[in-house]
């Protein structure tokens, strides 16, 4: 059994204000409203000290990038080591934002897969194709070598986390179809256990892009979904749980 894996990427949102709502998704996983699924919040790295103590132990906290460097003169930067420092235990990496505007290639996220290793993190690592290359007949090409590519070796179950997001899925309502997800879904496992083996079988895979409430029941249920990164509908507390309610028994 995979325990399902709800994580919510609050991107650059988010002030003290808004850490009422990690409050409330965390008294709601108390309260059993998320059954067995593990759920996890990336809020900007400013709030994520206050997040943690927000989240009561009951909630996980992770970052939205890190550096490669673990520390030295790079003027702007956060390292694995803060984030881990401050109380996260995940990181996302090579998020289709930060290759686009940041020009993150899969040597660079590759380098920081490695660095959040090093500092104990589990990356969540990001993969997915953009508009232009599904219409291409590409995307599992594209996610093939981005997953190639961007993946140090030493991975494991343990300590690995993927997340397909077509680009072209993030922020604009629009879903591949369940046979389309199933199906990257489906590849992303194949070159795991071909890479790394049967304990392959094991890492969570998560669907991301446009996952809402009226949405989560459909997607989540789909082979090798092993749970949903959220983007907007989880800067709401009751949206991002009614999401994760579908693991409740
Ligand atoms: P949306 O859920 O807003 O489409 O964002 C998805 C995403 O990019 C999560 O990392």
């Amino acid at each position: 059994m995979i325990r399902p894996l709800v994580a919510g990427n609050w991107k650059m949102n988010g002030l003290k204000a808004s850490l009422g709502e990690v409050l409330a998704v965390a008294e709601g996983v108390a309260s059993g409203a998320t059954g067995d699924a593990e759920m996890a919040i990336f809020p900007p790295a400013t709030l994520l000290y206050a997040a943690t103590v927000a989240a009561k132990g009951v909630v996980a906290l992770g970052g939205q990038d890190c550096a490669a460097d673990a520390d030295g003169a790079h003027t702007g930067d956060i390292s694995a080591e803060m984030l881990a420092d401050l109380g996260a235990s995940f990181v996302i990496l090579g998020h289709s934002e930060r290759r686009a505007d940041h020009g993150e290639t899969n040597e660079i996220v590759n380098a920081k897969v490695k660095a959040a290793w090093r500092a104990g993190l589990t990356p969540i690592l990001c993969i997915g194709e953009t508009q232009e290359e599904r219409d291409g007949g590409q995307t599992l090409d594209v996610v093939g070598w981005q997953l190639r590519d961007s993946l140090p070796e030493g991975a494991s179950a343990a300590n690995l986390v993927i997340a397909y997001e077509p680009v072209w899925a993030i922020g604009t309502g629009l879903t591949p179809t369940v046979e389309d997800v199933a199906e990257v879904h489906a590849v992303i496992r194949q070159s795991l256990v071909d890479r790394l083996g049967e304990g392959a079988a094991a890492i969570r895979i998560l669907y991301g892009g446009s996952v809402k409430p009226s949405n989560a029941a459909e997607l989540l249920a789909v082979p090798n979904v092993n749970g949903a990164l959220v983007g907007g509908a989880s800067l709401n507390a009751v949206d991002f749980l009614s999401i994760a309610g579908v693991y409740k028994a």
